[in-house]
């Protein structure tokens, strides 16, 4: 018998860059793969389930569409399948659901951000975070992995096991490919994206950045969907994303365990800074899994500056 190891491929699959590249133990590596592939199925639904509202609202008594709702059944299914999650808590479910209760990890997720943008043809998104054991009492520090994907004109997956930010790209055969193995964000922002701008007619702190920022002359980059935003923030390797709270919303629209929570995980891992105002999101402790909170998040000394003009 004669043995041979296994050439590196020419491009580096998800699952080869997992097992040789991460320090992500094997149960972890199969539960991203197999959040990877229901994000393939989400991505196909997207572009063939008709946009419309399910008819049903959420936790939040927000409309559903039927893709949030079709999106949160296929990550649903996926999780089940893995046999690795004790349980779940969705943006599209108003409890923790269980699901093996011997099982190592519990998956937070917004099966689909952004979507109300999915008839205009603006990118979409899956936000998902990975604790051991329960989450309720954690913070987002504790997050064993985080990860994005983003459904724009490509299908791009940015995931992290915290060691750096890695990011591939959905070829046509369904593999994914590394794209940049290491996305870093400089500590400047020339870009900034000022979600919940309404905000600045009742919080003169804010309006006073917003002017700030804007006799800077940076560059205004929102979609409207925060996976876009501040995946363009990686990819760019410098930007400043916004959403603090007015009236409506004192907290921000933001939730902190689905959304900010592994948006922190990520961007902290890529060299950057995620802040309410007062603390890093990281340091906020889960009490309840629809929390809200205000986010600061992207170059470190653009998210600290608004944050010390915030609090003053
Ligand atoms: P979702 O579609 O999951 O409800 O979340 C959308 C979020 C986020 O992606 C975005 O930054 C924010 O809502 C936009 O809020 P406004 O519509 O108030 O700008
Ligand atoms: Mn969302
Ligand atoms: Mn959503």
């Amino acid at each position: 018998m004669t043995s041979a190891s296994c050439p590196v491929p020419e491009n580096l699959s998800l699952n080869y860059h997992l097992l040789h590249k991460s320090p992500a133990e094997d149960d972890l590596r199969h539960l991203i793969i197999d959040i990877s592939r229901a994000a393939k199925y989400i991505s196909y639904a997207i572009q063939t389930t008709e946009t419309g509202l399910s008819g049903n609202t959420n936790q939040f008594g927000e409309e559903q569409l039927k893709l949030d709702v079709l999106s949160d059944d296929i990550l649903r299914q996926h999780l089940c399948e893995s046999g690795l999650v004790c349980c779940y808590i969705s943006e599209e479910q108003k409890d923790v659901i269980e699901l093996d209760s011997k099982a190592p990890y519990s998956v937070v997720f917004d099966p689909l951000d952004g979507s109300s943008l999915v008839d205009a043809n603006f990118s979409i998104g899956t936000i998902v975070g990975i604790y051991k054991g329960d989450v309720i009492g954690k913070t987002p520090r504790e997050q064993v992995a985080a990860m994005y994907v983003l459904y724009g004109p490509r299908t791009i997956l940015v995931y992290s096991t915290g060691d750096g930010v890695h990011e591939f790209l959905l070829n046509d055969v369904g593999e994914y490919v590394l794209l940049r193995e290491y996305l870093g964000i400089a500590d400047n922002a020339k870009n900034y994206s000022p979600g919940n701008l309404r905000a600045v007619n009742e919080n003169q702190a804010y309006k006073q950045v917003m002017a700030t920022w804007m006799e800077e002359e940076k560059t205004l980059r929102y979609s409207g969907c925060m996976v876009a935003d501040i995946h363009h923030i990686f990819s760019k390797g410098q930007g400043v994303f916004t959403n603090v709270g007015g009236s409506a919303y004192p907290e921000g629209k933001l939730r902190l365990v689905f959304e900010c929570g592994p948006f922190a995980y990520l961007v902290e891992q890529a060299g950057g800074a995620a802040s309410d105002g007062h603390v890093p999101i990281l340091d906020k402790k889960i009490t309840d899994i629809d929390m809200r909170t205000p986010l600061i998040v992207g170059s470190q000394n653009d998210v600290n500056s608004l944050a010390k003009v915030l609090a003053a």
